[in-house]
């Protein structure tokens, strides 16, 4: 009974990420290369400068990974890659280089969703109970996923405009904060009050449909209603404004889904789930109930490659295989 080694590379948005993982759930190696240095002064990720950082960031990681885990190709049993969604040419660079490694030492290859992926970082935690419901929320998703078992994913809502992390960039950037928004509103909001009233987006009774467009219009158009009457709010309690109407759909939404389907489990993902506001409502609703809240650490929330590790492990223990053909995909679906 051999351990066995899955490597897993992640480069669909502006980490150039390579992660191991020893026998599906144990990190053995998570080396994740930041631009977020390289876009703040474009005030969001220019496509075109990530494929470029990827390109000269994924030789290094991938041999830094192998560094931290001790452990050379000779001793990975397979390669996994994101294969979507994602930025095209970003996807294409991690696709490439998953296929080099995987062609040149004659490895297993599985391409994994990204979203499968930001799920799969809390199996590092604790083991998953099905059926468990994961609502993901990211700077390109809004969703609740339900899933009966490893590798099905069932979409029972999803945002019908912006995802929640889109909504958090663009009010940061109305309000004039820096790349990436969401973590300034964030600890902004935990100084301010909920002194504006902004619209909650319920959308049909029963759905589970998401839309934040609406409530980031509000807030721009408030914030110009009020410098056109010289009327002054203060940054602070606009922050804890909007981000009291953001968690408080994504919890109750995710609290009924949760009991209209009887999981057993709700799993929270995506750079989103770093949210204090989010996690500590989500804590409160969930805490009288049987169902068990899992909030993965800080570090497991925004991308990485340990979580396509993961992901990856669970597709490879099933089966799955992909070709030489394997492209990026940036529309896959889930
Ligand atoms: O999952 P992620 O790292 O990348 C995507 O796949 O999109 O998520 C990034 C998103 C960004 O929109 C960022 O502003 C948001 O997650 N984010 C937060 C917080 N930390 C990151 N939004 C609200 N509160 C936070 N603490
Ligand atoms: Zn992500």
């Amino acid at each position: 009974n051999k351990d066995q080694y899955l490597l897993a590379i992640e480069t669909s948005c502006d980490e150039t990420a390579v992660a191991i993982v020893k026998n599906e759930r144990e990190l053995a190696a998570n080396v994740v290369a930041s631009q977020i240095e390289s876009h703040k002064r474009f005030g969001g990720v220019v496509p075109e400068i990530a494929s470029r950082h990827h390109i000269e960031q994924i030789t290094i990681t991938l041999e830094e990974a192998l560094t931290e885990a001790n452990l050379t190709l000779d001793d990975i049993d397979a390669i996994a890659v994101t294969e979507g969604p994602g930025l095209v040419g970003a996807l294409l660079i991690g696709v490439n280089a998953a296929k080099a490694v995987a062609y040149a030492k004659q490895k297993p290859l599985v391409g994994v969703h990204h979203i499968a992926g930001h799920i799969y970082a809390n199996r590092l935690e604790k083991e998953f109970e099905f059926p468990l419901l994961s609502l993901v929320v990211s700077g390109g998703h809004t969703e609740l996923i339900l899933m009966k078992e490893h590798g099905s994913f069932e979409v029972i809502g999803e945002t019908r405009d912006d995802a929640a992390g889109e909504a958090y960039d663009k009010v940061a950037r109305t309000l004039k904060l820096p790349y990436p928004g969401g973590p300034q509103i964030d600890q902004l909001a935990q100084k301010g009050s909920e002194v504006i009233d902004f619209p909650r987006a319920w959308l049909e009774k029963g759905s589970y449909d998401f839309s934040f467009s609406g409530l980031k219009s509000a807030v721009i158009n408030k914030l110009h209603n009020a410098s056109q009457k010289g009327v002054e709010y203060k940054p602070e309690d606009v922050a804890a404004s909007f981000q009291a109407s953001v968690v408080e759909v994504l919890s109750t939404k995710t609290y009924k889904a949760a009991m209209d389907y009887g999981v057993k489990q709700v799993i929270v993902a995506g750079g989103v789930a770093a949210n204090r506001g989010l996690r500590a409502m989500l804590e409160e609703k969930f805490a009288g109930s049987e169902i068990d809240l899992m909030i993965p650490p800080l570090h497991l929330c925004t991308d990485n490659a340990a979580m396509i590790a993961v992901a990856g492990a669970v597709a490879y223990q099933q089966g799955h295989r992909a070709g030489w053909d394997l492209n990026a995909n940036p529309g896959l679906d889930l």
